[in-house]
Parts: structure tokens; sequence; C-alpha cells
């Protein structure tokens, strides 16, 4: 099924840098793997720049407080999606593709396999029109690979649960979502990755971390050598 089928040619930037990003349900783990992951890069000598969406740039931080925070009206599916991919386009233009351009290597937490699986599977929001959306937000730019941290949605909504009792974070609007979208976005994400088994790396996110940051970093070293 060609949902997000790439556009042939226009993976490979004409650039010395290397995009990656993470993926997964909430309360996979992302953060403690860019870390470790940004640790591993620097330690070789590699620039390396972590962002996020929504929120990697100035627009994103106010588009994100929007969207997510809770006391905020509830937006319409494709309200929601527009925005995502407005604050999708300023990130591309503004910060990934000039570090890109300087031969860094950009972790993004989160990319554009989160509109799918979000506003696509989770929301309903139609694909094609998501995927022709992002398209124009991103000028066409994927990452040369993908780690999509694996989770049963109801484990990782109750370390974020956890977290948020403790006082660590705070649980936003898709937080507080129920189970049923969150297993739509789980599924919608193993289905991406099927498409794309190329770009994509699966990783079953209950793995010890440091098994984890193993798998990860092979990934990326041959992800390096092959460009
Ligand atoms: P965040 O607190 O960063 O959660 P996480 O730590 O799980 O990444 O919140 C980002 C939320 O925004 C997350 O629930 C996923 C959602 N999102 C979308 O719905 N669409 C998108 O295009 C993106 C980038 C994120």
């Amino acid at each position: 099924m060609d949902v997000v089928g790439v556009e042939p040619g226009r993976v490979a930037e004409a650039s010395g840098g290397r995009f990656v990003t993470f993926e997964g349900p909430e309360g996979a783990g992302k953060t403690t793997q860019i870390a470790r992951l940004r640790a591993r890069l620097e330690s070789t000598g590699q620039a390396v720049l972590v962002t996020r969406e929504p929120g990697g740039t100035p627009l994103g931080g106010a588009l994100r407080s929007l969207m997510l925070d809770t006391g905020q009206l509830p937006l319409a599916p494709i309200a929601q999606a527009l925005l995502m991919s407005a604050d999708r386009a300023q990130h591309v233009a503004s910060v990934i593709r000039p570090a890109l351009q300087a031969g860094t290597v950009v972790i993004s937490d989160r990319y554009v396999d989160s509109l799918y699986a979000y506003q696509g599977f989770g929301d309903g929001v139609n694909l094609g029109s998501l995927k022709a959306i992002s398209l124009l937000a991103t000028d066409g730019l994927l990452p040369d690979l993908t780690v999509l941290l694996d989770l049963e949605p109801s484990l990782g909504l109750a370390r974020k649960r956890q977290a948020h009792e403790k006082g660590v974070s705070e649980l936003n609007n898709m937080d507080r979502r129920p189970i049923e979208f969150h297993q739509r976005v789980r599924g919608g994400f193993k289905e991406l990755a099927l498409a794309e088994p190329s770009r994509f790396v699966v990783l079953d996110a209950t793995a010890p971390a440091d098994i984890l940051e193993w798998r990860i970093w092979r990934s990326v070293e041959a992800m390096i050598r092959v460009r």
C-alpha cells in the first residue's frame, strides 16, 4: 500500500549532513535514546543538532502550546494537521535544512511520520492529503533514517502518568486522548514502517535502554557509511 511512498530522488539531499528522526507512541523513551545517540556521535567528533516537533522554532513553541496545552480549545483534526505542518515548514526552512547543508547530523524528536500516525491514522484525516501538504511543507525532505520505538500505548501512557504524578512532566492534550486513539496511532506507525522498510528501523521499546542504544547506533553507523 502506497500510504506515504517516498518520492524517488527526493530523499537524498545535496548536503553533507544526515537526518535522523525518532518516532513512536507516547512514553516510548525517545528522549533517553536521543541523548545517548547524540553523545555517541559527538564522541566521534561529529557536529550534532537535536531538535523536536512541534516546537523546534519560536513559531513552533507558540503553536505547540496552542495545540497541546490543556485548557486550549480542542482543534479540528484538519486544523491541527495544518498547524503541525506550518510548524514543520518553518522548522525545515530555518533549522533543519541549514544544519544539513553545514554537514551536521540533525536528530529530530518526531517529524512527518507523526503527522501521518496521529492526524491520519489516529484522527482519520485523509492520508493522501496529508502527504500532499507534507511535500509542500518539507519541500520533499525525508529522513535518511527513522527510528521507530514501538510500544503498547497503555505502557507508555502509564510511564507518562507516573512522571506527571512525580511532578517531572505534564500531561498534554494528546496524552489525555482515549486509549483507542493511541492504539490507532501505534498501528499507523507500524504500517508506515512496513511501507518504507529501508528508511525505518523498528525497535521494541521495552528492551533495556543499553540494548536499544546499541541497536540504534548500529543503524546510524550503517546509514552514515552508505552516503
Ligand atoms: P510531546 O510532549 O513532545 O510528546 P512526546 O514526548 O510523545 O513526543 O508532544 C508532542 C505531541 O504532538 C505528541 O503527542 C505527538 C503529537 N504530534 C502530532 O499529533 N502531529 C505531529 O505532526 C507531530 C510532530 C506531533
